[in-house]
């Protein structure tokens, strides 16, 4: 960090919280309350449910069926299947295309491990494509310069709600002949041009963990395709190869985990699903008026995605100018946090850089899957993300949630305006 010598600043500069002035906002941010009253009366009256009658609380029951009609009602169509995750939901995804071990998998080259792993843990490569410049997700042009005869799907995540370009990925997807998945953990609700995220893929990965915009409990995940061809394939992926849809007298058909979800978690899911469209509506409007807000700023913007997207916003992404700072971005970040604003230095959970991808901790010490004999690849590749690594650099995350408003906008503003009249050059 430089110091200065005009007073002004330095001023400016002892007025900061870091530098012992008095912090723009000394509350907590609000609370989420995600779960309420009415979560856990639907689970009293199923446990009232099952208790009068002396049986068990299932699963594929007729809560879970309720759920993923609902959950397909709110997409616009579509087939549903309810797991236990959505690191799940995204190995289910895979195994349900039946992709060849010892191929490449397209992946983000930002995202949470989760959404990574079940390539590898399928004995598949995978080969991180750069973002768009500007953006936390990966590019059509970065996708497609990725692709070689190894190449057996392409999986496309949302980061932080903000969709990425799926138009042109699945144009890609179709002249290549390769099937696209949506990882929309961090994206229910969003969408690109009016349609949703989740319904452009050929399969889609959900988290609904307690921390997503919706949750079926603690932990929870919803596999989601268009492609009727796929709905057993999925129900199988997810049940230990159970034959569904096979004729009678079929055996187990493959050999997969049992990833189920259950009726308990979809009561609870239920409810939350009425409350989904509000949440995300909710996230729009505060994450809009921060957008806004941040025009009276000189040199931070709200990065609110490509043309045309309306995101669900999981977390925010703030653009710092930082040619226009005499300070680096962490000096920024931890001014920010001194003055009450919870933010952070980033979002880089990277498969180029991941301990368990770089040392290749998949199976033992094998290193497979690109270790092994039947990978045609170079097993030692490094990928560059230099568009990724740029946009890590000049972005801070912000932490954000559908009861975050008005007075947090205006904290928020007024502490980056802090933070810029003391450390603007
Ligand atoms: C993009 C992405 N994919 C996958 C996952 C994994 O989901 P889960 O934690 O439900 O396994 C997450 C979790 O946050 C995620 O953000």
């Amino acid at each position: 960090m430089t110091t200065t010598t005009n007073p002004a600043a330095t001023a400016a500069e002892q007025a900061l919280a870091a530098k012992g002035g008095k912090p723009v906002r000394t509350a907590p941010w609000p609370a989420r309350n995600l779960f309420t009253a009415a979560e856990r009366d639907a689970a009293v009256a199923l446990f009232d449910k099952v208790i009068a009658s002396g049986s068990v609380i299932g699963y594929n029951g007729e809560e879970e069926e309720a759920y993923l009609r609902e959950f397909c009602d709110f997409m616009g169509g579509g087939f549903a299947d309810g797991v236990n995750s959505g690191s799940s939901a995204v190995y289910v995804a895979l195994r349900a295309l039946d992709l060849e071990p010892f191929t490449e998998v397209i992946v983000p080259p930002v995202s949470d491990p989760g959404g990574v792993m079940p390539v590898a843990l399928l004995n598949m490569i995978p080969v991180p494509a750069d973002v768009a410049p500007g953006t936390y997700n990966s590019g059509p042009a970065q996708i497609e310069a990725r692709i070689t005869p190894r190449t057996s799907a392409i999986l496309v995540a949302h980061i932080a709600g903000l969709p990425a370009d799926m138009e042109a990925i699945m144009a890609i997807g179709k002249r290549h002949k390769l099937p696209v998945i949506e990882d929309c953990a961090q994206s229910h609700g969003a969408s690109l041009k009016g349609k949703l995220v989740g319904s452009f893929g050929d399969i889609a990965a959900f988290s609904t963990m307690s921390g997503k915009h919706h949750a079926s409990g603690p932990q929870g995940g919803i596999v989601y395709t268009r492609r009727e061809d796929l709905v057993f394939p999925i129900r199988r992926a997810s049940d230990r190869g159970k034959p569904f849809g096979l004729p009678p007298g079929s055996q187990n058909s493959i050999a997969s985990l049992n990833l189920n979800s259950n009726d308990l978690a979809a009561t609870i899911g239920r409810v939350q699903l009425r409350k989904l469209p509000g949440i995300v509506a909710a996230r729009q409007k505060t994450a809009d008026a921060l957008a806004r807000a941040c025009e009276s700023l000189k040199a931070v913007r709200l990065n609110t995605g490509i043309p045309g997207a309306n995101g669900a916003h999981w977390f925010l992404l703030l653009k710092l100018d930082l040619p226009k700072f005499r300070v680096d971005k962490a000096a920024i970040a931890a001014a920010l946090q001194a003055e009450g604003i919870p933010v952070g230095g980033g979002y880089w959970h990277s498969p180029a850089t991941s301990e368990w991808a770089v040392k290749k901790r998949v199976f033992g010490t094998s290193g497979y899957p690109w270790n092994s004999p039947l990978y045609k690849g170079d097993p030692n590749a490094t990928w560059e993300l230099p568009n990724a690594k740029a946009a890590d650099d000049t972005h801070i995350t912000l932490a954000f949630h559908e009861r975050v408003g008005e007075q947090e906008v205006a904290d928020t503003v007024a502490a980056l305006a802090k933070v810029e009249k003391a450390y603007l050059k």
